[in-house]
């Protein structure tokens, strides 16, 4: 599925990332800037802060309780805030746009 990354600054990167990867490891693996996952995507660490785009929300679905607990330490975080890590990607979720913090903590 296509999701497309925006910087803070609005630098867009729009990548084909394959089903079943995470959001956060479809950034890495693609050195998206903006993105750290210190845990490796073991929801513990919440460097892989992302919002989700308007009208994607709903898709994308709510954070599970273990997310939430881990957003807390997240900077600046916002009613679409979500840990990239713990967003599957399917086709139901081509043509995402996560956009990224202004910075990871
Ligand atoms: Fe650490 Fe997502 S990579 S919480």
């Amino acid at each position: 599925a296509k999701i497309t990354y925006i910087e803070h600054n609005g630098t867009e990167h729009t990548i084909d990332v394959e089903n079943g990867m995470t959001v956060m490891e479809g950034a890495i693996k693609n050195s998206i800037p903006g993105i750290d996952a210190d845990c490796g995507g073991a929801c513990a660490c919440a460097t892989c802060h992302v919002y989700v785009a308007e009208g994607w929300t709903e898709k994308v679905g709510p954070a599970e309780s273990m997310e939430e607990d881990m957003l807390d330490f997240a900077f600046d975080v916002r009613e679409n805030s979500r840990l990239s890590c713990q967003i599957k990607v399917t086709d139901e979720l081509d043509g995402l746009k996560v956009n990224l913090p202004e910075k990871q903590f």
